[in-house]
C-alpha cells in the first residue's frame, strides 16, 4: 500500500478542539451538503480523537460495505452499542458474528412472514380499536408503542408480550437513554450505571422465558424457538444469556427504526394529497372498510409500498453508514490511514441528481414499473444497508410500515396539524413530535368511479394502473 498519497482534503471550519462537531451535532444532512458542495466526494472532518473520512458517492459506498470484514470494522463503528451487547451479532468481532450469522438468517426466513403479517395486522388493530372516534394524537409517541408490540408478538409470542413485555420495555428505555457517541461507555456515570442494572434485570426475565422455552421446545414453533435452537457454525448453540442480550438486540434494530419511517411515510403522504388520493383509492379497493387484512392483500397495495420506498430514500432513520479502518485503505487517489472512521452519508446519497431525477421531490412513482431508478445502481439506496450486513430485518419492516399505513387510512381520515422536522440523535435520524387529527371513517365508503379527467396529465402518465384504467374507459367510450 502506498503511503506517498496524501489523505482526503480537510472540510473548511471545524476550528479548534471540538472541530466539526457542533455542525455534526446540529444537522449532519447539511454538513455533509456543504462537503459535497465545497469537496466533491471524499474529504476529511475532524472531530475530538478521531479523523473522519466521508465518502460521498455511492460508488465509494460500494466498496465500503465489500470491505466491511476485511479491512473496515463494522464492530468497532458502532462502538457505543458495545457495553449493552458485547460479543453478539455484528457488535461482535467478525469471527463471532461469522459463526453466529446462521442464526440470525435462520430466524428471518421467508416462511415465518405470513404469521409475522397477522401480528402486524393484530397490533395495528388493537391500536386503531383503542382510538376515540375523533381526536388528535402525537404520532410519534403511537409508533413507538406499537411497533415495540408488533415486535414483542412476532418476534418473542404472546406469552413474552404478556409476562414481561412491559418491563422489557421499560428497562429497555433506559438502555437505549444510555447511548452516547461521544463519551466511553465505562465511565462512572449515573446512565451508564442505570444501563448495566437495566441490562442485567432484562436478562433476567429473558432467560426465564428462554429455560422453559428449552424445557418444552415441542410447545413452541416460532421466530424465538429458531433463535433458541438453530446451531451455530461450530456446532454449538447460543448461551441463555447470549439468546437475552440478542434478544434486546432485535429490539433495538427492529423498533425504533421502524417508528419512525412509519410516521415519515404517514406524514408524507399527508403532505403530499394527490398521492394520498391515490393510495387512499387503492386500499379501498383492495381493503374496503371490514376486510381483514392479508398477506395476499397486503401484496397488492403497490402505491403503498412505493410510498414507503421513497420514505425510505427521503427520510432513512439509518441516514448514515459507518466503520472503522483496520488496514489502510486507498481511494479516489488517497489514502485513508489505520484508526479513521469512515462515515457515507447514504440520506445524502439518497437525494444525488446523478441517482434520482429531480431527487428533492415526493415522487414515489420513480419506483414504479418502467421506472425504477432504485435500481440504476446497486448501492444508490442504502437505508437498509447493504451487501453482508444488509438488515436482516428489511422485509419485515417494508411490510409493516405498509400494514400500519394501509388500516389507518382503512378506519380513519388523517389531517397533519404541526409539520415534524428531523432529530438528530447518535446513529439515528429521529423525527421531532407531529401532531395528526383524526375522524372515524363512515361505513361503508363507496368507491368513487373512476374519471380520467380528474387527475392531472402527469400523475396519469407517471402510474401505471391509473394509465390501464384511463386506457379501458377510452375503450368503453369509443362505439365499437
Ligand atoms: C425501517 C426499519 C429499519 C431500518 C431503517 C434498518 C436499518 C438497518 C441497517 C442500515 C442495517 C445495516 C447496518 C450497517 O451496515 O452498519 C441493519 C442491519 C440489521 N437490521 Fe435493520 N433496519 C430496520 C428494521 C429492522 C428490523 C425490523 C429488524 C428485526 C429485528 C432488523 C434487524 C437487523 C439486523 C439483525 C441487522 C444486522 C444484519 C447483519 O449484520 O447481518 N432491522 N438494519
Amino acid at each position: 500500500m502506498s503511503t506517498t498519497l496524501p489523505t482526503p482534503p480537510v472540510l473548511s471550519g471545524g476550528k479548534g478542539l471540538l472541530g466539526h462537531v457542533k455542525e455534526f451535532t446540529n444537522d449532519r444532512h447539511a454538513l455533509f451538503h456543504r462537503g459535497q458542495q465545497e469537496l466533491g466526494a471524499i474529504y476529511t472532518l475532524k472531530m475530538p480523537g478521531q479523523k473522519i473520512a466521508v465518502l460521498n458517492s455511492p460508488d465509494y459506498l460500494k466498496k465500503l460495505f465489500e470491505e466491511t470484514d476485511k479491512s473496515l470494522s463494522i464492530e468497532k463503528g458502532l462502538k457505543m452499542f458495545k457495553p449493552i451487547f458485547g460479543e453478539i451479532g455484528l457488535i461482535a468481532g467478525k469471527e463471532t458474528y461469522q459463526n453466529q450469522r446462521p442464526v440470525i438468517y435462520e430466524s428471518f426466513k421467508r416462511k415465518r412472514m405470513a404469521t409475522h403479517i397477522q401480528a402486524m395486522q393484530i397490533e395495528t388493530t388493537r391500536w386503531l380499536k383503542g382510538l376515540d372516534a375523533q381526536g388528535e394524537l402525537v404520532l410519534q409517541d403511537h409508533m413507538i408503542t406499537l411497533t415495540q408490540q408488533v415486535a414483542t408478538l412476532a418476534f418473542f409470542g404472546k406469552e413474552f408480550q404478556n409476562q414481561v413485555g412491559p418491563t422489557f420495555w421499560e428497562q429497555f428505555k433506559i438502555l437505549s437513554d444510555s447511548l452516547d457517541l461521544v463519551l466511553p461507555g465505562w465511565l462512572p456515570l449515573p446512565k451508564f450505571r442505570r444501563r448495566d442494572k437495566a441490562k442485567e434485570v432484562i436478562v433476567e426475565l429473558v432467560s426465564d422465558i428462554i429455560a422453559e422455552r428449552q424445557k418444552n421446545a415441542n410447545q413452541y414453533d416460532d421466530f424465538l424457538q429458531t433463535y433458541i435452537e438453530t446451531p451455530l457454525v461450530d456446532g454449538t448453540h447460543l448461551s441463555v444469556r447470549e439468546l437475552a442480550i440478542h434478544v434486546i438486540s432485535l429490539a433495538f434494530a427492529g423498533h425504533e427504526t421502524t417508528s419512525i419511517q412509519a410516521a415519515w411515510t404517514m406524514i408524507q403522504l399527508l403532505q403530499n394529497p394527490e398521492y394520498l388520493a391515490l393510495v387512499q383509492r387503492e386500499v379501498d379497493t383492495h381493503l374496503p372498510q371490514g376486510t381483514v387484512l392479508t398477506p395476499d392483500l397486503l401484496m397488492k397495495l403497490e402505491h403503498v409500498f412505493w410510498a414507503v420506498d421513497e420514505t425510505t430514500r427521503m427520510r432513512p432513520s439509518a441516514d448514515m453508514t459507518q466503520r472503522v479502518v483496520e488496514k489502510e485503505l486507498e481511494l479516489g487517489g488517497f489514502r485513508i490511514p489505520k484508526g479513521w472512521m469512515i462515515i457515507a452519508p447514504s440520506r445524502n446519497i439518497q437525494r444525488m441528481p446523478e441517482l434520482f431525477s429531480d431527487p428533492e421531490r415526493y415522487n414515489p412513482f420513480r419506483f414504479a414499473p418502467g421506472k425504477e431508478e432504485h435500481k440504476l445502481h446497486p448501492h444508490s439506496i442504502t437505508g437498509f444497508g447493504g451487501n453482508s450486513h444488509q438488515c436482516a430485518g428489511m422485509y419485515f419492516a417494508r411490510n409493516e410500515m405498509a400494514t400500519i399505513v394501509a388500516l389507518m387510512l382503512q378506519q380513519y381520515e388523517w389531517e397533519l396539524v404541526s409539520d415534524p422536522q428531523i432529530d438528530f440523535r447518535p446513529g439515528i435520524s429521529q423525527i421531532t413530535e407531529s401532531t395528526l387529527r383524526y375522524q372515524k371513517r363512515k361505513q361503508p365508503e363507496q368507491l368513487v368511479p373512476f374519471n380520467a379527467a380528474s387527475y392531472p396529465t402527469e400523475v396519469l402518465a407517471a402510474c401505471p394502473h391509473l394509465a390501464q384504467l384511463a386506457e379501458a374507459e377510452t375503450r368503453e367510450a369509443v362505439p365499437m
